[in-house]
């Protein structure tokens, strides 16, 4: 792992990913047993809302079968896996972090599904994927780990088929943050920098996308995320249980920070949908 990867893991949702294991050893499936798609969601999706948000992204960028899809930082591979399974779509999945991406890859072999789902691990703005382009691109919550974002938006322009569309899921800043919260953000989520809404819109179409939606997700994250920590801290004794206390002492320290960044009113979020025209 290199040092960008290792710095990665002080967000504690990065730290000990195989814990997903723990949680299908409590439902009674083995280590290397066959799994279906549905058995993974409830522990694989890194961002808000589950697969409600990937059948969002189906619909708004009209992904369907025989679709060519990238995901820009994949996880474990969660959203990936989805895209596949209910639009029968082609996916590739790009994630940075090797130990997420193997795990990945070895999710979706469990699945049955990597004639569907090809994993790549490498930095998108490294342009991993030779020149190659997508009908449609999605990624929730991975811009905001990328700061260089003319590069990031003229990448991604670059990767889309004409007429294809970009959806995006992401923090933006709602106010600039205080010494206190700029450290935590950038060591415990990973992002040292944000744009406001207005910023990020003109970023884009500084790129040549055409925004089609740009929707304030701010309320809804911000009452997700209080309602995530709360469920949590809940259910302390079985998280422990399952997962011992060093792993459930640091996904509750990543919970905290996200919710407490969104109740003081420093980060909001933002659904995106941008379209390349038809005719660049
Ligand atoms: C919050 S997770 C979301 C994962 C997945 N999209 C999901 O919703 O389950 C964001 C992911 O983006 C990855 N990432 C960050 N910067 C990246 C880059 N430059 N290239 C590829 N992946 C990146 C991170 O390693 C992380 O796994």
């Amino acid at each position: 792992m290199d040092a960008d990867t290792q710095s990665m893991k002080t967000m504690r949702l990065y730290d000990q990913v195989e814990r997903i294991n723990n949680e299908l050893l409590a439902l009674g499936i083995a280590e290397d047993a066959a799994l279906n798609v549905e058995q993974l969601t409830p522990f694989d999706q890194y961002h808000y809302h589950g697969t409600n948000a990937v059948d969002d992204a189906v619909r708004v960028a009209q992904i369907g079968a025989g679709s060519k899809v990238l995901e820009i930082g994949s996880g474990i591979g969660g959203p990936a896996r989805w895209l596949a399974h209910s639009a029968k779509c082609r996916v590739t999945a790009l994630e940075l972090q090797p130990d997420l991406n193997a795990l990945a890859e070895h999710l979706t072999a469990r699945c049955g599904l990597p004639g569907q789902v090809s994993h790549v691990c490498g930095n998108f703005l490294e342009a991993p994927l030779s020149g190659q382009q997508f009908d449609a691109i999605v990624s929730f919550l991975c811009f905001l780990h990328i700061p260089a974002r003319e590069k990031l938006f003229q990448l991604s322009y670059e990767a889309l088929t004409p007429g294809g569309r970009i959806v995006i899921e992401d923090y933006t800043k709602l106010r600039e943050p205080d010494a206190r919260q700029r450290d935590l953000l950038k060591t415990k989520v990973q992002c040292p920098w944000l744009p406001d809404a207005q910023t990020y819109h003109r970023q884009l179409q500084d790129a040549g996308l055409i925004v089609e939606e740009f929707t304030d997700m701010s309320v809804d994250w911000t009452a997700f995320t209080a309602e995530r920590l709360a469920a949590f801290r809940g259910a302390r004794e079985r998280n422990e249980d399952i997962h011992g206390k060093e792993v459930t002492a640091g996904l509750d320290d990543f919970y905290d920070t996200v919710a407490t960044m969104f109740a003081e009113g420093v980060i909001g979020g933002a659904r995106i949908v941008a379209r390349k025209a038809s005719n660049p």
